[in-house]
């Protein structure tokens, strides 16, 4: 037994530790630069919760110093100690710097900075970085790192899941611009569904098919992790439901979805569920069930709740988000609370046996029995 919490502790110490590969940090930075050649242009990029030892952002951000025309690039990484994941051996590059500390090398996060051809070679690039220890473990949290941000344009990295809510606080209290990886569920935390619903930050998705390929400084055990263990690549870890969280602008975000109109869809969905049958409208809102984003109809007004993937194709010229089936009823769209004996009266229905179906988490169906279904999690929009 005693090994369930250990296996849970490996595996949560795993879940934040994994690297971005080079190749997707160059294409989410190439869709800024389509928009905006200028996007980075004299300024400050910091990226925190990285290791330049092992991950790709710094390398990027420093190859390409001069193509995006940065003014200082400034990447911190994380103490060995104070991570989830302990094991780690120092690299050649630090041991063999004149800075090299034995004392520090475990306890101490570095800062790595570029602003200058330090080698006189013409060029500005990896070469140039200069390091050295912080003074604490570099948390980002830590008042030395949020000096960093206060000084730094904008924020770039993978920051650690677990400490998702947190860290995007912690970028939006200073104002920054900025593009970090995480889990599409996150655009249902309270703290983040708002900014989501009021256009302050948009997700991207030019992931395939939404999943993340991202390396790993442990031999890749697909039995502790959450991770896919079907599907990886190899010495590369699989992780489903990725996405850029940002309020960077980018291309596609502005092309609006090409949509049928509702008679159509009736009449030649490729969904079954729409085909012939037509749309739901839910028992607690005034809107109409979509189950899939492409039966969205374009010429219906009212209300429609939309699965979350939604957001991968949302356009804000074309469609305005309203609110979020959820519990607490943020926006007041509820139009009946369920009572305690209705959520008991939908399990039995359900499952044939006593509990609570906790009706009011989520928008409900009625189906032609009359009983209540829930339906997944759900975006509530509008046409503009
Ligand atoms: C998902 S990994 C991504 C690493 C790197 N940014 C990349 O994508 O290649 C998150 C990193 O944040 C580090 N980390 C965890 N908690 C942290 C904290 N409180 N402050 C700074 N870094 C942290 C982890 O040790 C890990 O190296």
């Amino acid at each position: 037994m005693a090994n369930n919490s250990n296996l849970g502790a490996a595996k949560s110490a795993k879940n934040d530790e994994f690297y971005t590969q080079y190749a997707d940090i160059q294409k989410e930075v190439n869709a800024y630069l389509e928009y905006n050649p200028d996007t980075f242009r004299d300024k400050t990029v910091l990226l925190p919760c990285d290791d330049p030892e092992w991950s790709n952002f710094t390398r990027f951000f420093a190859q390409n110093f001069e193509r995006l025309g940065l003014k200082r690039l400034i990447s911190t990484s994380y103490a060995v100690e104070s991570k989830k994941y302990k094991d780690y051996q120092p690299t050649l590059f630090e041991t063999e710097s004149p800075w090299f500390d034995m004392d520090k090398t475990r306890i101490k996060g570095k800062i790595f900075e570029l602003t200058r051809d330090t080698n006189q070679n013409g060029r500005i690039d990896i070469d140039d970085l200069e390091w050295h220890y912080l003074e604490g473990d570099g948390d980002f949290r830590s008042a030395e790192v949020c000096k960093l941000r206060d000084e730094s344009d904008i924020i770039v990295t993978n920051p650690p899941f677990s400490l998702f809510r947190e860290f995007i606080a912690w970028i939006l209290d200073a104002h920054k611009q900025f593009a970090v990886i995480g889990n599409i569920n996150a655009i249902t935390y309270k703290e983040i569904f708002p900014l989501i619903k009021d256009n302050k930050i948009w997700t991207h998705n030019p992931f395939i098919r939404g999943a993340g390929y991202f390396t790993a400084p442990y031999e890749i055990d697909t039995s502790l992790s959450y991770f896919n263990s079907h599907d990886y690549r190899e010495g590369l870890i699989r992780v489903p439901g990725v996405r850029w969280f940002t309020n960077i602008e980018f291309g596609v975000r502005h092309e609006p979805l090409r949509l049928m109109s509702m008679h159509d869809n009736i009449r030649y969905s490729r969904h079954k569920e729409i085909r012939n049958t037509g749309y739901t409208t839910y028992d607690n809102y005034n809107a109409i069930e979509i189950p899939f984003t492409d039966s969205i109809p374009e010429d219906y007004s009212g209300m429609m709740g939309v699965p979350i993937s939604f957001l991968d194709k949302y356009c804000p010229e074309q469609f305005r988000i309203v609110g979020m089936c959820e519990n607490l009823d943020l926006y007041g769209l509820k139009t009946r609370i369920y009572s305690s004996e209705e959520c008991r009266a939908a399990y039995r229905n359900k499952f044939g046996k006593p509990g609570t179906y906790d009706l009011n988490a989520s928008g409900v169906v009625k189906l032609e029995d009359g009983s209540l279904e829930k339906v997944y999690q759900r975006i509530l929009i509008q046409r503009v």
